[in-house]
């Protein structure tokens, strides 16, 4: 570690002393700046961005030039893994991602491959050490993936969903089926992620987005028991560095214990948890990482300036805090916002640090 310029990240995430408490933002390169919407219209479309290297890394420094952020995350997005499966990611405007070929029998999983992701993403990899050539050890490199199951949700739901019929129907209708889905999916991710920590990522962040819309029980079946899987398949150290792992379930807060019981380094809180009772429940095992809601980032200053503080009092003394935000950023926030709360923690944290 001892060749980045600023490695609070990192040490928080294996909770060693840092002197303010290190922040980075969910989406923090995206349409809330007006930069980014420049470099996207040069690239023509959002796939396009992700498929030139050059660009994906333009973008990503993007948010490092106005805010001292503590890390950068590779720009990407999760669905990359099912648009290299075959399923022909595309998007339309206002609508979010869709897939041309999405799965809805049994032979549709048979079929699909494992991705090789030095075949099929090799733009990603190239991405990856592009960004780490020119971040010049001034900060991590995150890396990420999205969870098997939010994978699940967007293949076979065909694109975004609010009520997760059709995933639904094949958990309880053909369990099986869903099973070797995410399984396949499970094992393209830990073949994905490895290829981006050996292509330079420093730390990783699994997605799981939708996690949160399943029963306690189905939670455990069908989402975490795969994230398992993929910190258990992980490079934990590459080049003599721990590469720490941090899991993100939306809406979660439940389960805490049993995320923690996984083997990651750390875990992503939304708002929806009070962080003092999260650090209680399992601060003694992982790392914390959240969790202000994202539309704080519409208020005053001042305001923006009470919650950071908040949050910061409820997690208290001690190491192993990442903040953040408890989702992405709202793309019509005002980038001096994101100024504000990035100013705020990095000021408002030093007491709690030696
Ligand atoms: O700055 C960063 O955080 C890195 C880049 C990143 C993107 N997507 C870029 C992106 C990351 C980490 C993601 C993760 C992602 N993508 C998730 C998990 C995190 C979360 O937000 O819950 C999910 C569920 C997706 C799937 C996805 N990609 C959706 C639903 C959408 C459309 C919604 C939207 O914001 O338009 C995308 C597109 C996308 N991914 C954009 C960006 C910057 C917007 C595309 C554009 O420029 O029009």
């Amino acid at each position: 570690m001892s060749q980045l310029k600023n490695d609070r990240y990192l040490r928080a995430l294996f909770k060693q002393p840092v002197d303010m408490t290190p922040v980075w933002m969910m989406r923090q390169a995206g349409r809330y700046l007006p930069e980014y919407k420049a470099t996207r219209g040069e690239a023509g479309d959002f796939m396009a961005l992700c498929t030139n290297p050059e660009l994906a890394c333009e973008v990503t420094l993007q948010p490092l030039r106005r805010f001292k952020l503590d890390a950068a995350i590779l720009f990407s997005d999760i669905l990359t893994i099912p648009d290299a499966m075959g399923l022909g990611l595309y998007f339309e405007t206002g609508e979010g991602p869709k897939f041309h070929h999405p799965i809805s029998s049994k032979m549709d999983v048979e079929n699909l491959p494992v991705v090789d992701p030095e075949l099929g993403l090799g733009y990603v990899m190239d991405a990856v050490r592009t960004i780490r050539k020119n971040l010049k050890g001034e900060v991590p490199l995150i890396g990420f993936s999205g969870s098997p199951w939010t994978l699940a949700t967007y293949m076979v739901e065909g694109g975004s969903s609010k009520a997760f019929t059709k995933i639904k129907k094949m958990a309880f209708a053909e369990p099986q089926t869903l099973h070797l889905l995410l399984d396949k999916l499970a094992d393209s991710v830990i073949l994905y992620l490895n290829a981006q920590i050996a292509a330079g990522a420093q730390s990783v962040m699994v997605f799981d987005t939708w996690g949160g819309v399943l029963s306690p029980r189905d939670y455990q079946l069908f989402s975490l028991q795969y994230m398992e899987k993929i910190v258990a398949g992980l490079t934990r150290e590459y080049e003599g560095q721990r590469i720490p792992v941090t899991l993100f379930t939306k809406n979660g807060g439940q389960w805490l214990e049993a995320i923690a019981a996984t083997g990651c380094d750390a875990i992503g809180l939304d708002w929806t948890i009070n962080i003092a009772d999260a650090k209680a429940r399992v601060g003694d095992k992982v790392a914390l990482q959240g969790n202000m809601d994202p539309s704080v980032l519409y208020a005053p200053k001042e305001r923006i300036e009470q919650e950071v503080s908040d949050i910061l009092a409820g997690f208290g003394k001690g190491e192993g805090h990442v903040f953040n935000l408890g989702h992405g950023i709202h793309l019509d926030v005002p980038p001096e916002n994101a100024g504000h709360f990035v100013e705020a923690v990095h000021k408002l944290s030093k007491p709690y640090h030696n």
